[in-house]
């Protein structure tokens, strides 16, 4: 079967400390107490819609292309690797469809930030906002130092 759609699923999370930025979406949220620690700039919510769109196409995951080994690859802007994902699809007939995503956060509160997140990741993905919905949790205290996400995408077949 040679299907005309594809659904994608990834998932990330970030150990959290203090004094280091809260990377969301390639923005830095502001009076967050604390931030991802990571070998990229830790941004949990592009690398999980990067390992949705390639899971779509069973393309491996984002550290099969950006090692997390690779001094390369220190501090790398996420958005890198989202654009490579997306190309990656692309380059096999696809198109994006929607995006959907949460963020389990502790704190701080993202609510306030939503229509920036959203309105970034649907520029990056080349989407309309309304193609792109992102919802926030709480861990309930039971993760207060992780940042965790997950992402599901749709792709369909360019004809
Ligand atoms: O986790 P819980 O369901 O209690 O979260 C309640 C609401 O708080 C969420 O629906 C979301 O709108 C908001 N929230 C937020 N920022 C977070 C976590 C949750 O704005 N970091
Ligand atoms: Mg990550």
């Amino acid at each position: 079967m040679n299907p005309d759609i594809r659904i994608g699923y990834g998932e990330d999370s970030h150990r959290l400390e203090k004094g280091r930025p809260l990377i969301l979406a390639g923005l830095n949220i502001p009076d967050s107490p604390h931030g991802s620690v990571a070998h990229s700039d830790g941004d949990a919510l592009l690398h999980a819609v990067s390992d949705a769109l390639l899971s779509s196409l069973a393309l491996g995951d984002i550290g099969h292309y950006f090692p997390d080994t690779a001094i390369e690859n220190k501090n790398l802007d996420s958005a890198i690797i989202l654009r490579d994902a997306l190309a990656r699809v692309q380059a096999a007939g696809y198109a994006l469809i929607n995006v959907v995503a949460v963020v389990r956060l502790d704190k701080p509160k993202l609510g306030p930030h939503r229509e920036e997140i959203q309105e970034r990741l649907a520029k990056l993905l080349l989407l309309e906002k309304d193609c792109v919905g992102i919802g926030f949790k709480t861990s309930e205290g039971l993760a207060p130092n992780h940042v965790q996400t997950t992402a599901t995408i749709l792709l369909g077949k360019v004809n």
